[in-house]
């Protein structure tokens, strides 16, 4: 039986009203089920009317650290038994290393505050270091990376939509054949994955012991090599040779 926690928490909401795109439900109910009533720390930037409060902090493990930020002052009001509103602006990267002092690291952050580009990257960059091993920092509602009035617009380097395709770089920089332009970057140790649904993109945290390693595997027999991510400021071997099936590069 499929999970549907969140799909279901739209017909149990109250008063407070839940401001999210309706896709986001089925996808949060199995993204989210390794962290189901275990202990957690989460922190969502952007409470509203607080309806998304109650379904955060009644998923997880009672006594898991369940964190909220926005920058209206009204949303202190908001908070409830078990949970912590913190009052400031996303961008106050002192007050978001203070909110993970006190309530970090976290096994997940959800951003859904102020939609603005700046905001999503400088909240991403002041964030990210504070995500566990096998975390997942999450950015909802990216559909504004294409709205001039958020700092976005169709390829806008600015965007964090831009910003994000250049951490998938990031995360393949192991493949570089190019030391000044695109050396090897921290990322590629630490980004699992990048998922990219409408409107969401989700980065999961995994520490890697070793650079990516290939295998050929023949009669039961395995032999392992890094010949894919040993190019660095070399041709690369795939490059098609006078004579040779060529192997493009891409
Ligand atoms: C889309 S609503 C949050 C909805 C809520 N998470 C929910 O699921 O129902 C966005 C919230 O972000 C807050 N916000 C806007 N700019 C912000 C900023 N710079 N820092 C923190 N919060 C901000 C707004 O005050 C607003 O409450």
């Amino acid at each position: 039986m499929p999970d549907t926690y969140f799909s279901d928490y739209l017909l149990k909401t109250d008063e407070r009203a839940l401001h999210k795109f309706e896709h986001y439900m089925p996808i949060y109910d199995n993204l989210m089920l390794p962290w189901k009533n275990q202990p957690t720390t989460f922190l969502e930037i952007g409470v509203f009317k607080g309806g998304s409060m109650r379904m955060w902090r009644d998923y997880f493990a009672p006594g898991s650290k369940v964190s909220f930020l926005d920058i209206d002052p009204a949303c202190k009001a908001l908070e409830l038994p078990d949970t912590q509103v913190f009052i400031g602006d996303q961008a106050d990267t002192a007050l978001l290393a203070q909110i993970a002092l006190e309530r970090g690291p976290f096994d997940i952050v959800v951003d859904d505050g102020g939609h603005q580009s700046h905001q999503q990257t400088g909240s991403f960059q002041a964030l990210w270091r504070q995500i566990k091993n096998g975390g997942l920092y999450i950015v909802e509602d990216v559909h504004t990376s294409y709205w001039p009035g958020f700092g976005g617009g169709y390829r806008n380097p600015q965007s964090f939509m831009e910003y994000s395709k250049h951490l998938l770089d990031e995360m393949h920089s192991w493949y570089s054949e190019d030391q000044k332009q695109f050396p090897l970057s921290s990322k590629a140790w630490e980004i699992g994955s990048v998922t990219f649904h409408d409107s969401m993109i989700i980065f999961k945290k995994q520490a890697k012991a070793e650079w990516p390693t290939a295998i050929v595997s023949e009669n039961g027999r395995v032999q392992r090599n890094r010949h894919y991510s040993q190019v660095r400021d070399k041709r690369s071997i795939f490059q098609s040779q006078p004579g040779t099936a060529s192997h493009t590069k891409t």
